[in-house]
């Protein structure tokens, strides 16, 4: 691992100084406390464990795909033909797909902004990077001299810092205007179970519209599963990339034991476990919203994001000044520049706060922020 003391190079690099500390609400992945219906799905690992030794892999992959696909609204995934590819991360999923797409295009239309391990890992494979403002994909039909240059246009839904959630009406636009001209277009859903409104059937929109397709999911974000997860690579029959090949360069397969451990819990998530997230995430953000309220010069400028991270306009001050100002209270953050991978100046008076973290770890985190923001 490279030296991240002084300067950072990149998110990933910010968020392992956080990793050892309690009051870590930099990365975006799960850390809060196993509800206690979750506790008891951990408790039974030996059962799955027992039962995946027993079992052919590819029914516990199926049973897992339907679970999850099926809690979020997924209906039309396409359950059958290997077009359900596991991966151990959406990033491995993601290096698998930038892979396959190197080697039919040489240039990718990709939101702005957005978690910048996504332009990292395309950039690793030669890929020229054209910003996609979230406005324009929000707005009106894209700009035909735009999608005449890329050949695959990719979504982050909801985005990674800003909770923006692609309408099923704007996903139905851009995929027919992807279809027009042959373009493949690529979702990130890896925040999808934070929202509801990210529930809409996507496969049904995307199959409908005739264009190649992609979809990376991600389990990883949801559950306090101590990075045991899982992230689906998921294609159109007519997708024309060699995703299954790539596939076959880098994994085998995922454990099945996470497989199983996955289906268990987007079972308890249909039972109510996935409405207690919600109000968990929002009592979270209540907590930093309400705590920091009549600071000045701050605001939310995501008032209706759902998802589990949470932005932060920080005024005058710079989000890597107020970055290195919570570490002096042990409370860690990320600062939003590099997610504006394009314009990083964008993102420099900005910071995202992790809210999948104890109710205990937000509110201590929200006091040391109201102590640096108003000293
Ligand atoms: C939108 C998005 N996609 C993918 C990833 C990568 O996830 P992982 O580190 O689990 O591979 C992240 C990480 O935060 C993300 O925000």
């Amino acid at each position: 691992m490279q030296d991240t003391q002084t300067s950072p190079g990149n998110l990933t690099q910010f968020e392992y100084l956080a990793l050892n500390s309690p009051l870590n609400l930099s990365d975006g992945h799960a850390r809060q406390a196993l509800t206690p219906s979750q506790t008891s799905i951990i408790d039974a690992l030996p059962d799955l464990w027992a039962d995946a030794v027993k079992r052919p892999v590819e029914e516990i992959e199926h049973d897992s795909h339907r679970a999850y696909f099926e809690l979020l609204g997924q209906h039309s995934y396409p359950a059958a033909d290997g077009r359900v590819l596991s991966c151990y991360s959406s990033s491995v999923a993601m290096e698998i797909f930038a892979r396959s797409l190197a080697t039919t295009t040489d240039a990718i239309g990709l939101v702005h902004p957005t978690f910048d391990n996504i332009p990292d890992i395309l950039r690793g494979v030669g890929l020229r990077l054209v910003p996609v403002e979230e406005e324009q994909l929000h707005g009106g039909d894209l700009d035909p001299a735009l999608l005449r240059s890329v050949g695959c246009l990719f979504v982050t839904t909801p985005n990674n810092p800003t909770g923006r959630v692609l309408s099923e009406e704007r996903l139905r636009r851009l995929a027919a205007q992807c279809a027009d001209h042959g373009v493949v277009l690529t979702l990130d859903t890896s925040f999808r179970g934070f929202d509801t409104r990210a529930h809409y059937d996507h496969y049904a929109v995307l199959e409908a519209s005739g264009c190649r397709w992609v979809v990376i999911e991600d389990t990883g974000k949801l559950w306090p599963t101590l990075e045991l997860k899982i992230g689906w690579l998921v294609s159109a029959a007519n997708v024309g990339l060699p995703l299954a090949k790539v596939y076959s360069d880098i994994l085998l397969g995922v454990s099945p034991l996470v497989l199983s451990m996955v289906r268990r819990f987007a079972e308890e998530a249909a039972g109510g476990g996935l409405a207690e997230l919600h109000r968990f995430i929002a009592g979270n953000r209540a907590t930093l919203r309400e705590g920091l309220a009549g600071v000045p010069d701050v605001r939310f400028p995501d008032p209706d994001s759902r998802a589990s991270v949470e932005r932060l306009d920080v005024g005058p001050r710079t989000g890597l000044e107020v970055w290195s100002a919570l570490r002096e209270h042990n409370v860690f953050a990320l600062p939003c520049h590099q997610f504006h991978w394009a314009r990083p100046e964008e993102g420099a008076h900005s910071l995202r706060i992790a809210l999948s973290r104890s109710a205990a770890s937000v509110a201590t985190a929200t006091a040391a922020l109201r102590t640096v923001l108003t000293r």
